[in-house]
């Protein structure tokens, strides 16, 4: 088993592994099979469109069955407990294939694997896996499989690449919405979150080179765009004279074309009222606003070093609203941070009573070792953070459904992404706001704009038909 020697992104090396790699794959009868599976966030889908981008690039194609795949991936998440207890049990359910396929790679990537306990525990317990990277490491992957295949070594690293590299090949998954990443990594340090331990400090990418790659996706028939990043608001401010995140959005939305363009996730204390504006003011950026607020409790809003109070974030929101009155406003929140009381839950469902959120994202707080809360000694009873969340949920439901609603008889230009999944006799498309709307209509229509009239709110869809 050996540390690679620190790995810097070399385009030279990695095009030649890629090379070396298609070489040694074609003598094969048919071409290999690779089975690459996504925990965790869009940051890592995307990522993974990357990846499978170079192993296509390498002359591997897909399957979604473990049993068929010479190379399985799996890009893991550590956002909470639960994440890694499943990658644990999946990997773990591997180990018969390997005995039977000694050939076989098996890869973990992403941001569970960048830390060291996991690591550690991979070598000793899971001695089928072949390679282990954190989630800067993906455009070095044809190195690591060129090392592994030649030597038949393990390559376990933790090494993290200081730039966002570029021009590596992406295989999309979908043919009408794309992810672009525009800025990874976090330097908040919110003292639940493992993120920052995983992802590094922020990096931004140059605009130049993300408005080049929305211009090719545009050009490719690409019509929703979503712009990625930790904390997207905060784009740019790692690099000196690069734009903010509110110019580079106004720079995107004056490349010519139909479309659309989202992005997730902002910090509050990063959403300037100039962002708001600016979304207000581009007409191909979506009114869609998400915008954790992760408690209403000032107390506990400090202890979690959010660096906002709940009155500072309603001020937000109501800008946010009489700047664009329709804007479709979403969060997430975390149930049960250590020392969260009763009347701190009950800020909590103030709050998000206060706002009436379109949708909420609810999590029961995980503790993170290596993350500051965790070693808080008054940890909340786990009965009642789930009597709590329950609490929060059905609060959260009848929001929704209320929004929704509202809806109704009304107007919307949607953009048509697919077959329904509630109904495949129906079409799903999505409103600016984000909100899906099935309705009938001619599968053709998919990958167009089109005006539908709401005809039925639900709690978590609407349904529509073609505007007459
Ligand atoms: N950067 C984004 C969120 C990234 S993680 C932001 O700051 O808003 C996505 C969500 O997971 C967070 O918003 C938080 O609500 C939740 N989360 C993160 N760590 C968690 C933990 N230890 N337990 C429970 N939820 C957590
Ligand atoms: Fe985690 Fe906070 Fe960074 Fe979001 S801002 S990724 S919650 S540390
Ligand atoms: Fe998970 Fe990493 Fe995203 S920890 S939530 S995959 S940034």
């Amino acid at each position: 088993m050996t540390e690679t020697n620190k790995i810097q992104h070399n385009e030279q090396a990695r095009r030649e592994a890629v090379l070396a790699i298609a070489k040694q794959m074609s003598g094969r009868n048919e071409p290999p099979f690779a089975c690459v599976r996504t925990y965790g966030c869009q940051q890592n889908v995307a990522d993974s469109e990357r990846i499978k981008g170079q192993l296509s690039e390498m002359g591997y194609q897909f399957t979604d069955d473990t049993e068929e795949a010479d190379l399985i991936l799996f890009n893991t998440c550590a956002v909470r407990e639960h994440a890694e207890l499943k990658v644990y049990g999946n990997v773990g359910a591997l180990k018969h294939l390997k005995a039977e396929k000694p050939d076989m790679l098996i890869i973990l990537c992403g941001c569970m694997m960048q830390q060291e306990t996991v690591q550690q525990q991979i070598k000793r317990k899971y001695k089928h896996v072949d390679i282990v990277f954190g989630p800067s490491m993906f455009s070095e992957l044809p190195i690591m499989m060129k090392s592994a295949l030649e030597k038949r070594e393990k390559i376990f690293t933790r090494d993290e690449i200081p730039v966002i590299a570029e021009d590596i090949p992406v295989l999309r998954d979908d043919a009408h919405k794309a992810w672009v990443s525009v800025m990874t990594g976090c330097n908040n340090f919110c003292t639940y979150c493992i993120v920052p331990y995983v992802r590094g400090r922020e990096r931004s990418r140059s605009s130049k080179e993300i408005i080049k790659e929305i211009r090719g996706l545009v050009q490719e028939g690409y019509r929703d765009i979503t712009l990625l990043g930790q904390n997207v608001n905060s784009y740019g401010k790692d690099l000196e004279g690069e734009l903010d995140f509110a110019d580079l959005l106004r720079a995107i939305n004056d490349i010519e074309g139909e479309f659309w363009i989202r992005f997730t996730t902002s910090h509050p204390k990063d959403c300037s009222l100039k962002l708001l504006d600016t979304m207000a003011e581009c007409d191909k950026v979506c009114n869609q606003l998400q915008l954790p607020f992760q408690s209403g409790s000032n107390r506990i809003l400090k202890e979690m070093n959010r660096n906002y109070t709940a009155e500072s974030y309603y001020s937000l929101i109501e800008y946010a609203r009489k700047v664009m009155p329709d804007v479709v406003i979403t969060s997430d929140v975390i149930v049960g941070f250590p020392g969260e009381t009763e009347e701190d839950f009950q800020c909590t469902l103030d709050l998000v009573e206060k706002v009436g959120y379109d949708n909420l994202y609810t999590f029961l707080y995980s503790k993170r070792t290596g993350t500051k809360a965790a070693t808080a000694e008054n940890q909340v009873d786990e009965k009642i953070k789930k009597e709590r969340f329950n609490r929060l949920l059905a609060l959260q439901h009848s929001n929704c459904l209320a929004k929704n609603k509202e809806m109704e008889g009304k107007d919307y230009t949607v953009y048509v992404e697919s077959l329904s999944k509630n109904n495949p006799k129906m079409l799903s498309g999505k409103t600016m706001g984000g909100k899906t709307v099935d309705f009938k209509g001619d599968p053709s229509m998919i990958g167009s704009f089109c005006e539908i009239t709401v005809t039925k709110a639900k709690s978590w869809s609407l349904d529509g038909k073609i505007k007459e």
